[in-house]
């Protein structure tokens, strides 16, 4: 069967890791990417192996930077079967009339907002949802985590409400923009759009947030307090969890006590970029009190959506059902444990270099 073209259009913190993970892919491959500007990252893309297209307005700056191109935006348009938009948020409106006059599929992430699209995306809670669809949009890193186990919880146990309170890194690791570089920032519009944005995929679920934006680059932490139907064991929460996908547990006695370890650890797994994937759970933390379930998860923000594009194209594109397109996406991925110290057995028998 022919492989799936992608374009990933934006090649910054998030369409770089996607086009690396579309190349990964056995039944898809990359047919370019853009960028705006010709820095080194213009210059890593090449490095990896993938064609430059470039806005019409960018092509001066690409000539006189010597930086080679395969051409501009609209060539990019006329060979891809489905692009993934990883530009800033708030530019989708005007991308997406370009995908529609082209008749290009298209995938928009958690930047825009979902009347874009009429239809999110969450591999665990609603793969068939995008189904045959021509535009998605993959929701937000730290909507991203909470699907992957909220989703789960309310088809178990029925989730009765929700509660979640966000600390929020204030600019990725690769941003010299952004802040505070030292204080907290409460987010004063409240309830926050994070719970709103859960609600883009589980309507139905009653679910609240407030947030704090915090001096960090690493990671999100996300403390969460569900209201279950019924009284429930912390035993049968937690093997629930060990049963999701892309859920790992760490536990604070193995010394994983914060998101420094859990950075180092995806350092230390050999992963593309260090990228850890998985929603990050810390087992001795999750507690249960009747019928209240309280537990923190940690979220990788550049990185927990890149499984999720890749299966976003295989369900827009109808190739194959949610499980086996998360299971493919996992091989090609690496992600293939559930918990910290499967983690660690698998990066200990790794070959030394
Ligand atoms: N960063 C995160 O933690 C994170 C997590 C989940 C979701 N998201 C969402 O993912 C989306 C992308 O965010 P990001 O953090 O990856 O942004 P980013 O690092 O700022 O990258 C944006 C990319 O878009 C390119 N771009 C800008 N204007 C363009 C244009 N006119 N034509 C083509 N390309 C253009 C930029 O190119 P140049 O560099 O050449 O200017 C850059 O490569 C947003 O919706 C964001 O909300 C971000």
């Amino acid at each position: 069967m022919a492989k799936i073209k992608v374009g990933i259009n934006g090649y910054g913190t998030i369409g770089k890791r996607v086009a690396t993970a579309v190349a990964a892919q056995g039944d898809m491959e990359v047919v370019g990417i853009t960028k705006a500007r010709p820095n080194f990252e213009a210059k890593a893309a090449l490095a990896e192996g993938f064609d430059i297209y470039v806005p019409a307005e960018s092509v001066e700056s690409f000539e006189k930077a010597g930086v080679p191109f395969a051409g501009t935006f609209d060539g990019l348009l006329m060979k891809a079967d489905i692009m993934v938009d990883c530009t800033p948020g708030d530019m989708g409106k005007g991308f997406k009339e370009k995908y529609q006059a082209a008749g290009v599929k298209a995938i928009f992430q958690g930047g825009e907002e979902h009347g874009l699209t009429g239809v999110s995306f969450n591999s665990t809670a609603n793969y068939k949802e995008s189904w045959g669809a021509q535009f998605s949009r993959v929701v937000s890193c730290n909507t991203t985590a909470l699907l992957r186990t909220l989703s789960p919880l309310d088809r178990e146990f029925k989730v009765t409400s929700a509660y979640v309170s966000l600390v929020r890194r204030a600019a990725d690791p690769g941003d010299s923009k952004g802040g505070p570089i030292n204080g907290l920032e409460p987010s004063v519009s409240l309830p926050t759009h994070h719970g709103k944005d859960v609600q883009s995929i589980m309507p139905w679920l009653d679910i609240n947030s407030m947030a704090i934006k915090a001096s960090t680059t690493l990671m999100h932490i996300q403390t969460v307090m569900v209201e279950l139907s019924k009284e429930v064991s912390q035993d049968d929460v937690i093997a629930l969890f060990r049963r999701c996908p892309r859920v790992m547990m760490v536990n604070s006695r193995e010394g994983i006590k914060s998101t420094c370890q859990i950075i180092e650890m995806g350092r230390d797994m050999g992963r593309s970029r260090g990228d850890v994937y998985e929603v990050v759970l810390w087992e001795d933390g999750i507690r249960v009190v009747g019928s209240t379930l309280y537990y923190y998860q940690a979220v990788h923000q550049e990185a927990d959506v890149i499984p999720e594009n890749v299966d976003c194209i295989r369900s827009m594109c109808k190739m194959m059902e949610g499980p086996e397109s998360v299971a493919r996406t996992n091989a090609a991925m690496g992600i293939d444990h559930r918990d910290g110290m499967h983690v660690r057995l698998q990066y200990s028998r790794r070959p030394s270099l």
